[in-house]
């Protein structure tokens, strides 16, 4: 925002500069104003008509230099920018900072994300995929921001479902090799079982060979009695699934601080069961303990009746052992919305525990994705999903990308837009919206996509290549009365909002955010680089465009690299 501007209506109205910050608005049409102060919020302090005291603001305020005028409208006071001072500034302070536009100095504050987090031996699910990308996203923007940062990776690699996947082993037979679809192969199969046999258990006929059920409980309490065949055989399924997602991760760029899955905290659950059985909150109903959370919440179940642990007793493990190791400002558990119930039973459970973890504890909920199809049985194939994109992509970009550069390895760019393409699309829609996803959508470079953003920078640097050709370079010290176009003042309008975005994406755990700029200044600058030529131009005027193409270069390249979307120079 305009700091003067935030301390000059500070200073006149009385209220904190936080507040006005927060009431001052930017108008979608620029010809209202560069920015909108609305007046009501005074109306009951002053006794007066919100328009009045419009009004009076306006005759009131001495206005920071490089505003040049207010205007009173209804209930609003709208202000106008010096054009070439705003736009020697906004383009100076991008220039400057280069690649490290909108960062900020280490805040000295930690913030743990915990996201991906999929279930060992289990099919991993399109959720998987969508907290995969927000939690990206966040993680880049928070470092950007100047947190310390520590991404995990809290596989689901402990639980009862692994009693399944071994009763499904030993129903196949214990083959000595397998593979991960095998893996999930062997856990399908058990589940499929075991929801049969309760079903003829209900009919009191229950003859279909041994109970998966016990099976699948033996196991899990033997694993946790450290049984060494019960061991083995878990290590092996771990390390087999979490090599191949290594692979998926690599290709979508991923890398965390962090794999600690629930096996991590075994040995710290006996810790968590003194701790709880000592707060008295612990209470046995019907068999399970648990701990009463009122009407709402309902009964949350911590320990089973044989005592084996839950997904819970190890997320509160978790959540101590997080606190104690990092003393985090924060914990973003980027999860499902089905899991809402779960997250609150957590902060309320360490609540009642009187532990300082509850505070930190912050679910980022999102929705559904529906119409991606895993394949029958298995996994989705990611590694499919992956191939799939890259060849659409490859069609995609020979047939809407008519002028391709020479000498370009085609099948990398496609893998690079493939990538973008579905970066962009899950993060352009905000976290609880339910989606389809449509892959003409998220792969047309004329749409609000990847691809398009993509291709316009690519557009950039191909700006910039021909101009130092033509014996142009980048003036710091460029003329900015010459930069006079409408378009030139939309383009910069929209650059002035990079740094106030990151903070909202940061604030509200919303990526769209951002994706929603990128777009926008995609669009303006594709709307404005006709009009404003570079080459064959007056030295002094062509280097002021260069240097506001340059400027648009370093958002757009900064932003979409904390999107996760691949920056592709020529294409
Ligand atoms: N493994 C869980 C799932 O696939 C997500 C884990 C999220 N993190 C956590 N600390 N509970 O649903």
């Amino acid at each position: 925002m305009h700091q003067a501007l935030i301390e000059t209506i500070s200073a006149a109205t009385g209220l904190a500069q936080e507040e006005v910050k927060k009431a001052l608005g930017r108008p979608k049409d620029l010809s209202h104003g560069d920015f909108a102060f609305p007046c009501f919020l005074l109306a009951k302090e002053l006794k007066l008509a919100p328009a009045a005291i419009a009004q009076k603001l306006q005759a009131e305020l001495t206005l920071p230099g490089d505003i040049t005028r207010s205007v009173a409208v209804g209930p609003y006071l709208n202000f106008f920018l010096d054009q070439s001072q705003a736009v020697k500034t906004t383009i100076s302070e991008i220039l400057k900072s280069g690649p490290a536009v909108g960062s900020q100095p280490d805040k000295g504050e930690t913030i743990v994300i915990d996201y991906s987090s999929p279930n060992i031996a289990k099919p991993f699910h399109v959720g998987h995929l969508r907290t995969t990308l927000i939690g990206l996203s966040l993680y880049r923007v928070y470092k950007h921001l100047g947190y310390n940062v520590v991404s995990v990776n809290h596989l689901g690699d402990w639980g009862t479902q692994f009693g399944l996947v071994w009763a499904g082993y030993l129903e196949a037979g214990e083959p000595s090799q397998f593979t991960l679809d095998d893996l999930v192969g062997y856990y399908l199969a058990a589940n499929k079982k075991k929801k049969a046999q309760s079903d003829e258990q209900s009919e009191q006929d229950n003859d279909s060979g041994e109970d998966v059920t016990g099976v699948a409980r033996d196991y899990f309490l033997r694993l946790e009695a450290g049984d060494e065949e019960a061991l083995k055989f878990w290590q092996r399924c771990l390390d087999i699934s979490v090599s191949y997602l290594k692979q998926f991760y690599d290709r979508l760029g991923i890398n965390f601080d962090l794999y600690q899955g629930e096996s991590f905290y075994r040995s710290m659950l006996p810790g968590v069961e003194e701790n709880i059985r000592a707060s008295g909150i612990l209470e046995n109903s019907r068999g399970a303990l648990g701990v009463d959370l009122g009407k709402k919440l309902g009964f949350a179940r911590i320990f089973t009746e044989d005592g084996r642990s839950l997904y819970i007793t190890r997320d509160i493990a978790c959540a101590y052992y997080r606190y104690d190791t990092y003393k985090p400002y924060k914990i973003l558990y980027v999860v499902a919305a089905q899991q809402m119930l779960h997250f609150q039973h957590l902060k309320e459970i360490t609540k009642r525990l009187n532990h300082p973890v509850a505070d930190k504890i912050i679910h980022v909920a999102f929705g559904f994705v529906p119409g991606m199809k895993t394949r029958e049985g298995g996994a989705i194939a990611l590694k499919d999903f992956l191939d799939e994109a890259q060849q659409r992509a490859l069609a995609v970009y020979t047939e809407q990308v008519d002028t391709r550069p020479e000498g370009l390895d085609e099948k990398q760019v496609a893998e690079s837009v493939a990538i973008g393409a579905i970066y962009f699309y899950f993060l352009s829609h905000s976290n609880i919206k339910d989606f389809q996803f449509r892959w003409e959508e998220a792969l047309n470079f004329q749409g609000d996509t990847g691809p398009y953003i993509q291709y316009t920078l690519a557009r950039l640097y191909s700006i910039e290549t021909k101009a130092s050709a033509a014996g142009l370079s980048l003036a710091e010290d460029f003329d900015a009365t010459l930069l006079k176009e409408e378009s030139v003042r939309e383009l910069v309008t929209k650059l002035a909002q990079f740094s106030e975005v990151l903070e909202r994406v940061a604030r509200d755990y919303e990526p769209n955010y951002l994706a929603e700029l990128l777009l926008d200044i995609s669009r303006c600058f594709n709307r404005a680089y006709r009009e404003l030529r570079v080459v064959g131009q007056e030295t002094a005027l062509a280097e002021a465009r260069l240097a506001l193409f340059r400027s648009v270069r370093y958002v757009l390249e900064t932003g979409m690299t904390l999107l996760g979307v691949p920056p592709v120079q020529r294409m």
